[in-house]
């Protein structure tokens, strides 16, 4: 008999190896490496393959057959970040620091998908129903007609899910799932995998959409739901400072939309609230125009974000100078560093440079970098940028200025919001924004001249 094979995983990045060893090769991270038990031990079934499959040629394919209706909460943030509604068989990861509020979220959104009429199962591993129920009647939802359930053996799971067929199931959260045919700790890796990949394929099976629940922990000790990236069709991050109420969920991965869109909600005493002015919201705890403030106007998704930036440069009192980036990529900040210096010999060498995104706002679009370099700048020179203007622009190695996508769109945001006047690189298609008075520029030399007289 063939020996049984064994396969170790690391917890954090999910990738296989044969060996164990202390270190992964897949992300790096120390002492993350599992074997995989109950998986792959044993040899291959002989009955593999013995069922063909059959292909279709796409064009035999009907074309009049409608793609299934979505169904809608009601949230419309929520709707918007699932690419326009619920797609019925999907698979939806929604992953989120512990204590974001992702159990509130997805009970008011199953209240709210039960009250358009969709027949909703929400399963808790983490809470027993009543405290359930009694979240609910926080959340002033407990009319509504979702059905709870309190449990984590998958086996139990799949029997109910198969007995009441609901059209969604909601798997709070898959960390607590356990499959008694694997033998690791529940939140394994291969625990998690092994649950992530039955409810999969039971959404896939019988037309009811699944959302998992997924704790992520920086540390990795618990199986990060990176593993379970792959097997579903969406991933949604709940993403939000603690200290602050504003929440962003944010879709990373969506087979059935765009990725990077946006919803925006408020944290309050009863639940999560729809903000369906993010704009204002970012910009409600601006004061006067200051030094190192820039109100950047941003793209997510399919919406326009005017976001304030904060710059602190100050002498640094340590040997090697700080930069500290909160809401922004620190390498990108450092080539905006090198860029000033090199192409316009603005040094910060012996600074300390803080960069913050206001409101617990995480940007990763590069139209982002010439409002960086102007709050950089504008702090750096005590100097405040004109009042009512939002800067954009992505800069180049060179310190050209590329224009950015949608400029049209970002400036209607701007003008919407009461600002008169816009600081954007040359080139991009601004015909419909009369009302805002534009300032086109080539290169990040001629921005510094022009604005900070440098
Ligand atoms: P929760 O949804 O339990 O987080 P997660 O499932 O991501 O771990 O939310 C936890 C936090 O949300 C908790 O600290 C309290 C806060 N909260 C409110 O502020 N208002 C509310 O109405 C509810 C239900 C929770
Ligand atoms: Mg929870």
């Amino acid at each position: 008999m063939a020996k049984p094979v064994k396969t170790f995983s690391c917890t954090a990045c999910g990738a296989s190896f044969t060996k164990w060893s202390g270190r992964c090769d897949g992300c790096g991270d120390w002492n993350t490496i599992q074997e995989d038990k109950g998986i792959s031990a044993g040899p291959p079934s002989k009955s593999l393959g013995a069922r063909r499959g059959s292909a279709v040629q796409l064009t035999d394919l009907s074309t009049e057959e409608a793609p299934p209706p979505r169904s809608h909460s009601g949230i419309t943030e929520l709707d918007r970040v699932l690419g326009g509604g619920l797609v019925p068989a999907s698979a939806i990861l929604v992953g989120g620091d512990p204590g974001i509020g992702k159990s509130t979220l997805l009970l008011q959104a199953a209240a709210h998908f039960a009250k358009a009429g969709l027949k909703t199962i929400y399963v808790s591993g983490e809470e027993a129903s009543a405290q359930v129920r009694m979240r609910a009647q926080r959340l002033g939802l407990s009319d509504a007609p979702v059905q709870l359930a309190a449990e984590t053996n998958l086996r139990d799971i799949l029997t109910t899910l198969d007995k009441k067929r609901p059209q969604l199931a909601i798997i709070d959260s898959i960390q607590t799932m356990w499959a008694d045919n694997v033998e690791s700790a529940p939140g394994s890796v291969s625990q998690v995998r092994a649950a992530s990949h039955e409810l999969t394929a039971f959404a896939k099976r019988t037309g009811t959409s699944v959302v998992l629940v997924g704790h992520v922990t920086k540390e990795g000790a618990i199986a990060g739901p990176r593993v379970v990236e792959h097997m579903v069709d969406t991933v949604l991050y709940f993403e939000g400072e603690r200290g602050h109420q504003f929440r962003i969920l944010r879709s990373v991965k969506n087979r059935f939309g765009p990725a990077d869109e946006i919803g925006v909600f408020e944290m309050t005493g009863k639940g999560l609230a729809e903000v369906t002015n993010p704009s204002a919201l970012f910009l409600s705890e601006r004061g006067q125009p200051a030094a190192g403030s820039v109100v950047f106007a941003g793209i997510e998704g399919t919406r326009p974000v005017l976001v304030e930036l904060q710059a602190l440069v100050a002498p640094s009192p340590h040997s090697q100078a700080r930069r500290t980036v909160v809401g922004w990529d620190s390498g990108r900040l450092a080539m905006i560093l090198a860029v000033l210096e090199a192409r316009c010999g603005i040094p910060f060498a012996g600074l300390d440079v803080y960069l913050n995104v206001a409101g617990g706002m995480k940007i990763s679009e590069p139209a982002a970098d010439l409002a960086v370099a102007a709050a950089l700048l504008s702090a750096r020179e005590d100097a405040a940028l004109p009042a009512e203007t939002v800067v954009f622009g992505e800069i180049s190695l060179s310190g050209a200025l590329r224009p950015a996508t949608q400029t049209e769109n970002r400036l209607k945001e701007a003008q919407k919001l009461g600002f008169t006047s816009a600081i954007a690189p040359a080139g991009g298609k601004t015909a419909a924004a009369s009302g805002i008075s534009l300032n086109t520029m080539s290169d990040l030399t001629g921005f510094v001249g022009e604005i900070f007289g440098a």
